[in-house]
Parts: structure tokens; C-alpha cells; sequence
């Protein structure tokens, strides 16, 4: 078996064309979405995506708002630029990247934002509404993987998935949106006994464990949908989570690394800045 390619870089830019319609469509009344992207220090991975958010911000006709402070920033000046932002109606989206600087208590940061501008999803009132089943800011990198899921496999009703990564960021709120599709969750991390024997008793694998080549072909179910969230370099290639070469030849569907789930993450951000401008706009 040869295994149907996930293209998320195609999907993405079908998705983004999409969101620029609906944006077209809030210009007409006068509305123009907002993100605004705050940057402390000076992480290279973070510099590059802030402007790879920051471009296609622009490029969905977004208005993009750029905030970098300096790495020893006091936490108190950061909290005070938040206060703006969320007080700033041209604002509809608000995303602190991360990591922070040590010196930075990241849930009192994150918390900060008004809920209903954290386009990350990661405010605490968002997770609990996720949790409770009630409306929500949802994570930009599960939901991708959900629309990817959704796009391969129609209902995912009674479907076992395995989740390999605890995150709060990707795994946890990833089996929230499982569980919210009636698909039957595993969450599996590092600590778990067995993982190969539980791989194989699953039609969706979602790996975001963080190790190159984690998950081998042999752990995998035939025919079964697999989602590789990792990112992993290796000189100047990525590599995923899951060992693509022999993965490809048992599984039904696979993501690639890169151009899978990687693209879709900066849509669903776009998709989630539209979202809080709708529902602030009434
Ligand atoms: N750092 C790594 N992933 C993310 C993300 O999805 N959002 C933010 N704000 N920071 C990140």
C-alpha cells in the first residue's frame, strides 16, 4: 500500500483564499480585521514566524500590528502593552509568541488577554470552554489537524485516535476536539507503557511527541490516517515524528514534513482573527 498524500500546504492555501473573500465581504462594511503579533527577545524560530504571520496577515487584506520588546522587557510594560491592545477596536486578534523570557510568568501573560481576542486559544476561560463543550477560541495547530482529519475521513464519529504528545499548546486541546467529534481518545506520552501495541489499534494517529522518526511504520494500523505535527531539524532538512519512509507504506493517508501541518497553522490563525472580528461585530 502507498499511502494518499495529505497536502495541508494546498488545503491551507485554499483555506487563506477563502478568508480573503469573507474579509472582501467585512471591508464593504467598513470593517477590516486586525491582528496584532507581540514579539519578546530575540528567539530566531520566533522571529521568522511572526513575519511569516505577519505577511500572510497582510496578503488576506488583515491589518497587521508588529510589537517587539526587547528581551529583558519588564513583565509589567508587556501586561500594559496587552491592556492597550485589548482596549484597541482596530485590534481583533491578539497572539504573544512564545516562548517568553524567563523572567516572564507565561500563563499571567496569556491570561492578560481578553479572551475573546486570543486567537491562540490558549487563555484559560478558552481551555475550560473547550473542556465544557461551549463556544471557543480553539488552537491554531489542532484545529488544522481537525480539518485535515475532517477533510480525509468525513465523520470521525467512533473512530480511535491516539494522541502521542501531552501539550497544552497541540495534544491536550487536540483530544479535546477528538472527543467533541465523538472519535474514541488515547492521549499517549512519553511515560506510556506499550505505545507500538496502542498505534496499531488506532484509525488516527496524531504524533506531536517533539522526536525526529518517533512513530515507526511497523506501530502503524493498515490503512489508518496519520497526522505528524513534529517539526524536527536535522541540518537543513525537517523531519516529522513519524518515520515518513516506512509510515508510507502501511498507512492510509499521511501529512508530510514539511507541508502538512505546518501551513495549516498560520490559516487557522487567519480563520480565528475572523472569527473574533464576526463576533465582535455582531
Ligand atoms: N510558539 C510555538 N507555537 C506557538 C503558537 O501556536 N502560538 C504562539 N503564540 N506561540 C507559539
Amino acid at each position: 500500500m502507498t499511502a494518499r498524500l495529505i497536502d495541508g500546504k494546498a488545503f491551507a492555501a485554499d483555506l487563506r483564499v477563502r478568508i480573503a473573500r469573507e474579509v472582501a465581504a467585512l471591508e464593504k462594511r467598513g470593517i477590516t480585521p486586525g491582528l496584532a503579533a507581540v514579539l519578546v527577545g530575540d528567539n530566531p524560530a520566533s522571529q521568522v514566524y511572526v513575519r511569516s504571520k505577519g505577511r500572510m496577515t497582510q496578503e488576506v487584506g488583515m491589518n497587521s500590528f508588529e510589537h517587539r520588546l526587547s528581551a529583558d522587557t519588564p513583565q509589567a510594560d508587556l501586561l500594559a502593552l496587552i491592556g492597550r491592545l485589548n482596549a484597541d477596536s482596530a485590534v481583533n486578534g491578539i497572539l504573544v509568541q512564545l516562548p517568553l523570557p524567563r523572567q516572564m510568568d507565561e500563563s499571567a501573560v496569556i491570561n492578560a488577554i481578553d479572551p475573546a481576542k486570543d486567537v491562540d486559544g490558549f487563555h484559560i476561560q478558552n481551555v475550560g470552554r473547550l473542556a465544557t463543550g461551549q463556544k471557543a477560541m480553539v488552537p491554531c495547530t489542532p484545529l488544522g489537524c481537525l480539518m485535515l482529519l475532517r477533510d480525509q475521513m468525513g465523520d470521525l464519529s467512533g473512530k480511535s485516535a491516539l494522541v502521542i504528545g501531552r501539550s497544552n499548546i497541540v495534544g491536550k486541546p487536540m483530544a479535546q476536539l477528538l472527543l467533541r467529534d465523538s472519535a474514541t481518545v488515547t492521549i499517549a506520552h512519553s511515560r506510556t507503557a506499550n505505545l507500538p501495541d496502542l498505534c496499531r489499534q488506532a484509525d488516527i494517529i496524531v504524533a506531536a511527541v517533539g522526536q525526529p522518526c518517533f512513530v515507526q511504520g511497523d506501530w502503524i494500523k493498515p490503512g489508518a490516517t496519520v497526522i505528524d505535527v513534529g517539526i524536527n531539524r536535522a541540518g537543513d532538512r525537517l523531519i516529522g515524528d513519524v518515520d515518513f519512509d516506512t509510515a508510507r507504506h502501511v498507512a492510509g493517508a499521511i501529512t508530510p514534513v514539511p507541508g502538512g501541518v505546518g501551513p495549516m497553522t498560520i490559516a487557522c490563525l487567519l480563520a480565528n482573527t475572523l472569527t473574533a472580528t464576526a463576533r465582535a461585530n455582531g
